[in-house]
Order: C-alpha cells, then sequence, then structure tokens
C-alpha cells in the first residue's frame, strides 16, 4: 500500500472524487427509478436496531430506513459527503452523518445491531480490513445486510473485469469490478445466511463489468 494512502487511512480522510460524485445520482437514475428500488427497500427497509450505513455516497438509501433517527451514515468522500448531508437536510431525514472510512469506524465494538452496505465493499481500498471493522463494531446478533457488484464466476467474465479494473477504477471514483466479496466475507468471519445473485441484461460492455449483483445477509460467526 503506497505511503500517502496509508497515512490518509490511519487519519480516516479521503481526498475525495469531485467530478464522479456530481455524476453519481445522473448515472444511477434509472436504476434509482426502477429495480434499485425494491434492491434498497429489501436491504435498507429492514434495518433493525442502531444501524451503521457504510460508503452512504449521496445518500440514495435514507429516504428507506424505517427509523432514520436510529442510523448513522458514514461517508469517506467530502464531495459525496456535502451531497448526502445536503440530501438528508432537504428530505427532513433525521440520521446523523459523520466522515469515516470503513477502514477506521470511529465506534466501540458491539454497538450496531445492522451494518448496510450498498456498492461500497468494491470501492474501499482496503476490503479486508473494512469487513474486520464492520464485524468488530456488529453486535454478536447483529447483521450485515448489502447489495454489491462482486466478480464473475466463470473464467472470461472475471479475466475481462480484471483487465478493465485499472481503468474503472479511475473512471468509477476507485471501484473494483472484480472483488469475490461474499468469499472475503467469509474469510473476515462471517456466515453468509442469504445471498441472492442478480444479473442484469445485456451482458456487454459496461454491464459485463458490474455483473454479478448480490443481494445478502451475513451475520458474525
Ligand atoms: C458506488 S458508491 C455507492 C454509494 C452509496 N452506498 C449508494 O448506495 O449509492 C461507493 C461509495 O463508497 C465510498 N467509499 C470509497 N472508499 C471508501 C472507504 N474506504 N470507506 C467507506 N466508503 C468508501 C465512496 O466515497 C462512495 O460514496
Amino acid at each position: 500500500m503506497m505511503v500517502g494512502l496509508k497515512l490518509e487511512i490511519e487519519q480516516g480522510v479521503m481526498e475525495g472524487h469531485k467530478c464522479f460524485a456530481a455524476i453519481y445520482d445522473f448515472l444511477m437514475a434509472r436504476a434509482e427509478k426502477t429495480f434499485m428500488r425494491a434492491i434498497r427497500s429489501e436491504v435498507v427497509g429492514k434495518a433493525r436496531g442502531r444501524t451503521l450505513e457504510i460508503g452512504c455516497g449521496t445518500g440514495a438509501s435514507f429516504p428507506y430506513y424505517p427509523d432514520p433517527s436510529a442510523v448513522t451514515a458514514t461517508e469517506p468522500d467530502p464531495f459525496m459527503l456535502q451531497r448526502a448531508r445536503r440530501r438528508a437536510r432537504l428530505m427532513g431525514i433525521p440520521l446523523t452523518i459523520i466522515r469515516a472510512r470503513a477502514e477506521l469506524l470511529p465506534f466501540p465494538d458491539s454497538s450496531f445491531d445492522t451494518v448496510i452496505s450498498v456498492f461500497v465493499f468494491c470501492s474501499v481500498q482496503d476490503v479486508r480490513r473494512s469487513l474486520a471493522e464492520v464485524r468488530r463494531v456488529l453486535r454478536s446478533h447483529g447483521e450485515l445486510r448489502f447489495y454489491e457488484h462482486v466478480r464473475y464466476d466463470h473464467r472470461w467474465g472475471a479475466l475481462a473485469q480484471d483487465a478493465v479494473t485499472p481503468l474503472w477504477q479511475w473512471l468509477g471514483g476507485g471501484c473494483h469490478p472484480n472483488r469475490d466479496t461474499p468469499r472475503l466475507l467469509e474469510e473476515a468471519g462471517f456466515r453468509i445466511v442469504r445471498l441472492e445473485v442478480f444479473k442484469l441484461d445485456p451482458p456487454v460492455p459496461p454491464l459485463l463489468f458490474i455483473r454479478p449483483q448480490v443481494l445478502g445477509v451475513a451475520r458474525p460467526v
């Protein structure tokens, strides 16, 4: 890991991606009006108890929380954070929003009943460290509810994702299309109790790189 990046993680900050933050809602607009409604209702709408959202972006999940006053949303990118705060303010959603990276969560052990992640484990710099932090802050009976695009389950798709990752990372605010998040979750000490796989059509670029997508629930072992 580069020294500057290590320092950023230690300090919990991030320089940010101004252009990506500015176009993110536009890029997602069609999906948000169609299938992401059902996805966010299922992943976010079933959050229970004290809830942490990691990498909340512009706050697209905020309207779906059943009890926003029990939610702490975190986001390290200052440009995303600004938009998330504005959305919460304009919509009158009373959740707490703080600047933090998933690799260094500023909360005591066992402080949340639910952790929410939507398209975040593809973007974090150190996915193993982020998963260890999520596990640390989750209570033993708690659950991680997630929706992520993940590594292809067949060779050619995975190879295409590996090939495009450097460019995609640069274009997509640090996103890695080739992460095998379910496997990493199990390695980090989670038991996946639900996993639904979605393959968006058509299977051509750029959709090819962000499929399959998985909706899941994982619990600490
Ligand atoms: C593709 S966006 C998803 C945003 C939001 N979760 C949503 O559902 O629309 C990925 C988000 O992860 C954030 N992110 C990047 N690195 C992160 C890190 N190390 N810890 C937490 N979030 C991070 C980005 O700033 C961005 O907001």
